[in-house]
């Protein structure tokens, strides 16, 4: 694939020769077109050596190729990172004053994935948050910046993302256009999140309710989640300062406000929006109580009841394991990230529910997972819960029961308290 990559004059400039490295070793054609001010941070020299093409900035390098039309029509694929500030201001306003921004007007219909790096400051100031509304507005991906620490001694949201994320969400946004839209988190969702509090910056994604397995147009196999538990967790990652997507299967209740809904159905909706939102999200939480097995055969038409012939069997076929799935890429992409699973879990005359629980959570590699005991008529579709949360660093479990609001914000609090032990440095 032909990639533009866009280097705006950010301290994070240095981290792109690594993303440049991760898309010209997996056989991408990529050319480089710094900013001006990006290359005080890295020389033109580095990237002629990485990507063995020759760097330009300005529309009046190699006038004869009339470079920027052709490179904005060639792309199939343009990242930019780190995106400045002014970056975004010019791509948002749609000013031509050097090669990258006039690359960004001729791109035409090719993806563009925008990978922000500032100072918390610059990140939330009205202005910048107007263009980033704007872009995607227009179709630009722009992801969310880390959290961490920043240039200085001072930390929070601003960070680039780490090469391999942006890495996977550009080829994603290239390559994937099958996955459900988790459409970008929209400013009136960023107003509502409070600017404040221990997650504040973050993006947590959480998904809640029970997947629905088609058999036919009109049933499904089903279980008695209502959901009531994810969405108290959705509203207390919300009030803790958090921008919220809650991957929502089939609840009883409505959706908390402030947050963004993306619907699903299935086990494998759910396993496919997950993945997506994976690659700009801190924090996963999977709440949803998602169908191990589904309906190896789904029929077009309504399953009669006929007397000529023999009742129908059902045979059922393995749903994917999505939280190891999550886990397994964020290892992969050696992304900063906190994935807590949720187990509904009995006992048995081989074990109790903290046996098997830690059984599952060794099984995940799961960073917390949150176990409810359930029996007849136990959690699902009540007010209130009792649960055990186990670490994967192996620290006492922690209980928390009362109502599931009570419960979401024990478990949230225990979460912020794991992403504070666990801030990267510089
Ligand atoms: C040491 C240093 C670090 C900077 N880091 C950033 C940054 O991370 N993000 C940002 O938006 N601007 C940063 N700036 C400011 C930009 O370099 C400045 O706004 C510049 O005009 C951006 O140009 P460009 O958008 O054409 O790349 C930094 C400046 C300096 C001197």
């Amino acid at each position: 694939m032909r990639i533009v990559l866009g280097v705006g004059g950010g301290i994070a400039a240095y981290k792109v020769a690594s993303l440049l490295r991760l898309f010209t070793e997996a056989g991408h054609d990529v050319t480089v077109i710094p900013t001006e001010a990006a290359t005080r941070f890295v020389g033109v020299a580095t990237w002629e050596a990485l990507s063995g093409h020759p760097v330009s900035n300005s529309v009046f390098d190699e006038v004869h190729t009339v470079n920027h039309v052709r490179l904005g029509h060639e792309a199939e694929l343009i990242v930019v990172a780190p995106a400045t500030a002014d970056l975004l201001a010019r791509a948002a306003t749609g000013q031509a004053n050097d090669l990258l921004s006039n690359t960004l007007l001729m791109a035409g219909g090719c993806p563009v994935l925008m990978a922000p790096a500032m100072h918390t400051e610059m990140w939330q100031h009205p202005a910048t948050q107007a263009n980033v509304e704007t872009l995607r507005s227009r179709g630009i991906t722009v992801l969310e910046p880390a959290s961490g620490r920043l240039t200085g001694s001072d930390s929070g949201p601003g960070r680039l993302p780490e090469p391999e994320a942006i890495f996977e969400a550009a080829l994603a946004l290239a390559g994937a256009p099958s996955v459900p839209a988790t459409p970008p988190l929209s400013a009136s969702d960023a107003l509502l999140a409070s600017p404040r509090g221990p997650l504040a910056g973050l993006t947590v994604t959480i998904s809640a309710g029970g997947t629905r397995e088609p058999l036919d147009p009109v049933r499904f196999l089903g279980n008695r989640s209502s959901g009531k538990q994810g969405v108290a967790l959705a509203a207390a990652a919300r009030d803790a300062g958090a921008k919220v997507r809650l991957l929502a299967a089939h609840m009883d209740v409505p959706p908390p406000a402030g947050v963004n809904v993306v619907k699903v159905e299935t086990a494998l909706e759910l396993r496919k929006a997950a993945l997506h939102a994976a690659a700009d999200s801190d924090v996963i939480i999977m709440a949803a109580a998602v169908a191990d097995f589904r309906p190896a055969d789904v029929s077009g038409t309504k399953i009669k009841k006929r007397d000529d012939v023999a009742d129908p069997v059902i045979s059922l076929v393995r749903n994917p394991d999505i939280l190891r799935e999550l886990v397994e890429t964020r290892d992969a992409a050696s992304r900063r990230q906190l994935i807590v699973g949720f187990a509904a879990e009995t006992g048995d005359a081989d074990g109790d529910v903290l046996d098997y629980a830690a059984a599952k959570l060794r099984r995940k590699a799961c960073d917390l997972l949150v176990v409810n005991h359930v029996g007849q008529d136990k959690v699902f579709g009540e007010d209130t819960n009792s649960v055990v949360i186990l670490s994967r660093t192996g620290s006492e479990p922690q209980e928390a029961s009362g109502s599931k609001s009570d419960v979401a914000a024990a478990v949230i609090d225990r979460i912020s308290a794991e992403l504070s032990r666990v801030v990267p440095p510089a």
